[in-house]
């Protein structure tokens, strides 16, 4: 195992809009009318701290759309390390390219300069430094009727079985758009929490673990989240573009025994051209539009309330969804009858995991 200390920025969901491309509608939860400022804001700190790599997890684009994509390989090209992506539901809205928009089948060929090394197929492995290697997976998947889907298919399960058996020696940290570990109480199992996962989460979870894998990066959640299960420890980046808009420098260094130590530091966007104030800004913006959401919380298992109290809960919870986002929090709920204040206390952040400022050791 050679020793290595690799920095890595993370930006997550950064869903570049170029202006004239910004839909406008109601229920919208990110506000990527900062996307692009925000980005160059993330940028210009990775640049000033030094580091070795960029990976982004996925959502680079609003939807899709062809020209924020150019925007991003442009933007990506002309930094002074090196980008790493993989397609978010976002990205890959179709199979296949489609009036103005990218399809899976071309994102491997657009991503060329960032990751990828064979146009024909959405995912790759490549060295980072002597020791360190970078797996990029595609979850998007499309059903018989093209509907999309969250999962890893078989062809490229076998392909990182025999990846991870060859790279055996080596470190190997993998990024993926859907989560591959637990962020939210029952994730997998919540009708409003398992569309965030991969559909086969636990047998990803087994053919990392049996691969030797430590580390997973993803995105999709907008939450930030630091999580272990089955020995895979999960560092999901909330997005750039809702509360709080953060994003993250991570360091990675092994030691010649092979022990890796994993240092995050978290970072947040606080104001961009029109926003002057755009963490509160945000945060509202979150409040408002998270009522529907929070209501159907409270009217799915456990909780099963009627409507008239879901709708009171709700109203309650205005900004329970912008808290989870920001990591950290310990909720507590004493005023709620049990079943509610358990329930929803569970969402506090485990201990002793920090989700914004951590220290792993592998
Ligand atoms: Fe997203
Ligand atoms: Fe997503």
């Amino acid at each position: 195992m050679p020793p290595f200390r690799y920095r890595l920025g993370i930006i997550s969901d950064p869903h570049i809009a170029l202006p004239e491309t910004i839909w406008q509608h109601q229920s919208r939860f990110h506000l990527v009318e900062v996307s692009l400022s925000a980005f160059e804001q993330a940028i210009a700190r990775f640049q000033a701290c030094g580091v070795d790599a960029l990976l982004l997890p996925g959502d680079l684009t609003q939807h899709g759309e062809l020209v924020n994509h150019h925007w991003l390989q442009q933007t990506l090209t002309a930094l002074p390390f090196p980008a790493y992506v993989v397609p978010g539901n976002h990205d890959v809205i179709y199979p296949r390219a489609t009036d103005g928009v990218l399809g899976l089948a071309e994102f491997p060929s657009q991503y060329a300069a960032f990751g990828y090394s064979d146009a024909a197929q959405p995912w790759y492995h490549c060295a980072l430094t002597p020791g360190l290697h970078l797996v990029g997976l595609n979850s998007n998947q499309f059903d018989a009727d093209g509907n999309q889907q969250g999962y890893l298919d078989e062809a490229q399960l076998d392909w990182l079985v025999t990846t991870l058996t060859e790279l055996r020696d080596r470190c190997v940290i993998v990024m993926v758009h859907h989560n591959s570990v637990e962020h939210l109480p029952d994730q997998l199992n919540h009708p409003l929490g398992r569309r965030y996962m991969l559909d086969n989460a636990p047998q990803v979870r087994q053919v990392l673990r049996d691969g030797g894998v430590r580390l997973v990066f993803t995105g999709h959640l907008h939450v930030q989240d630091i999580a272990q299960q089955d020995g895979i420890w999960e560092i999901a980046t909330g997005s750039l573009v809702s509360y709080p808009h953060p994003y993250r420098v991570v360091e990675l260094c092994q030691d010649d025994q092979g022990q890796l130590t994993v240092q995050i530091e978290s970072f947040h966007i606080t104001q961009a051209p029109g926003y002057e104030n755009l963490q509160d800004y945000s945060r509202d913006w979150i409040g408002d539009r998270s009522f529907p959401f929070m209501k159907q919380l409270a009217e799915l298992p456990p909780l099963n309330l009627p409507e008239t109290e879901a709708d009171e809960l709700a109203k309650q919870l205005r900004y329970f969804w912008a808290e989870i986002a920001e990591g950290d929090r310990t909720f507590s709920f004493a005023e709620q009858p049990p079943a509610v204040q358990q329930w929803l206390e569970r969402f506090s952040a485990g201990e002793p995991q920090q989700d914004n400022q951590a220290l792993l050791r592998l």
